[in-house]
């Protein structure tokens, strides 16, 4: 059952939804431009503004200096990003590296890759996107740091139809990068299967994940608060043919699934179609606690948990785990 079924299951059969007429739209279909738009007018406008959305958060993500702090101001977005960038180049340090952006945005990319240029003995690139409206923005913010137009490389594909062979090259290194908690999307055994799939013995995988515990539900309530997120909601629906009526819903639902107990945040766009109302399910995004973040990643990934950085208040954790060689 994908992460999507599961949790109109549970908000329609005891959620505050029952009785509602609940829309779905998998995450493919909502990034997706590899099939031609259903309808010829539209082209891929609606793909670009969402890529266009994501860079806007991170690029106000990153650039203001209060977010995601403790209570004396320490620990922004930004300072999470130098320090990960410190590490990623002390493990880069003198080896050849190929860093693979699965589902690329160019804001943090770029910081990480001016610095890891300098500290690697070469750097090569593959970004792997279902959404190819992001291939133009990330080749010229990344080919003035690349240079060499050789180690520049954009994959329009399904990082889950991509295979180790295609990223193997001489590299000493494989760094797979998963930020803005995109594998938040998937349950945890996809994300293990697709890890397992991808990386090999000199691999590393580094994600971007926001956490649930207690006293952190606000920052998620607050996240998906905020107007760019909602803006989502309303070009998904848009995109998906239906009519948005006000501002998404927010709710983080407790749901069981592969047997582990997960909170999800999800988000509801009230919409209406051919004159029926009801609520368009425009994103799924599970919230691990810290210690279900690096069960998963053992469990699933046949990795082990390498380093772990944290926002000041906790909220956001970028992890660093090394994919162990197959038993
Ligand atoms: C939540 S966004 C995160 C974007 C970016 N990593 C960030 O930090 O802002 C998810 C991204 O993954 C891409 N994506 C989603 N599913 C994908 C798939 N199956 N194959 C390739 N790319 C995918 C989308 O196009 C989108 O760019």
């Amino acid at each position: 059952m994908s992460l999507n079924a599961v949790v109109v299951d549970s908000l329609t059969r005891r959620g505050p939804y029952q009785g509602d007429a609940l829309w779905t739209v998998e995450n493919h279909a909502k990034y997706s431009t590899l099939q031609p738009p259903s309808d010829p007018a539209q082209d891929h406008r609606i793909h670009h503004q969402i890529f266009l959305l994501m860079c806007a958060l991170n690029e106000q993500g990153i650039g203001a200096d209060g977010l995601c702090t403790d209570r004396q101001g320490h620990g922004s977005l930004k300072s999470l990003l130098t320090q990960l960038t410190q590490r990623l180049a002390a493990l880069s340090d003198g080896n050849h590296v190929h860093y693979v952006e699965l589902g690329p945005e160019p804001v943090k990319t770029r910081c990480i890759l001016a610095r890891l240029t300098r500290a690697a003995a070469t750097l090569r690139y593959t970004a792997i996107d279902i959404n190819s409206t992001s291939e133009p923005a990330m080749r010229a913010t990344l080919m003035p740091i690349i240079a060499d137009p050789a180690r520049f490389h954009y994959l329009a594909a399904d990082y889950r139809s991509v295979t180790q062979e295609t990223l193997r090259h001489d590299q000493d290194l494989t760094l797979i990068t998963m930020f803005g908690f995109q594998e938040g999307n998937e349950p945890p055994a996809a994300t293990g299967r697709l890890i397992r799939t991808l990386a090999d013995e000199r691999t590393c995988i580094i994600s971007e994940m926001q956490m649930y515990e207690e006293g952190l539900e606000s920052c998620i309530t607050a996240f998906y608060a905020h107007p760019g997120m909602r803006q989502f909601s309303s070009l998904v629906a848009l995109q998906q043919g239906f009519v948005a009526l006000g501002d998404h819903h927010v709710h983080l639902v407790r749901l069981k699934i592969g047997g582990e107990l997960l909170h999800v945040a999800v988000t509801l766009q009230p919409v209406e179609q051919r004159q029926q109302r009801g609520y368009l399910l425009t994103n799924c995004c599970i919230k691990y606690t810290p210690e279900q973040f690096r069960r998963v990643r053992r469990l699933h990934g046949n990795c082990t948990v390498l380093d772990e950085l944290a926002s000041g208040d906790g909220s956001v954790r970028c992890q660093i785990a090394q994919h162990l060689p197959s038993p």
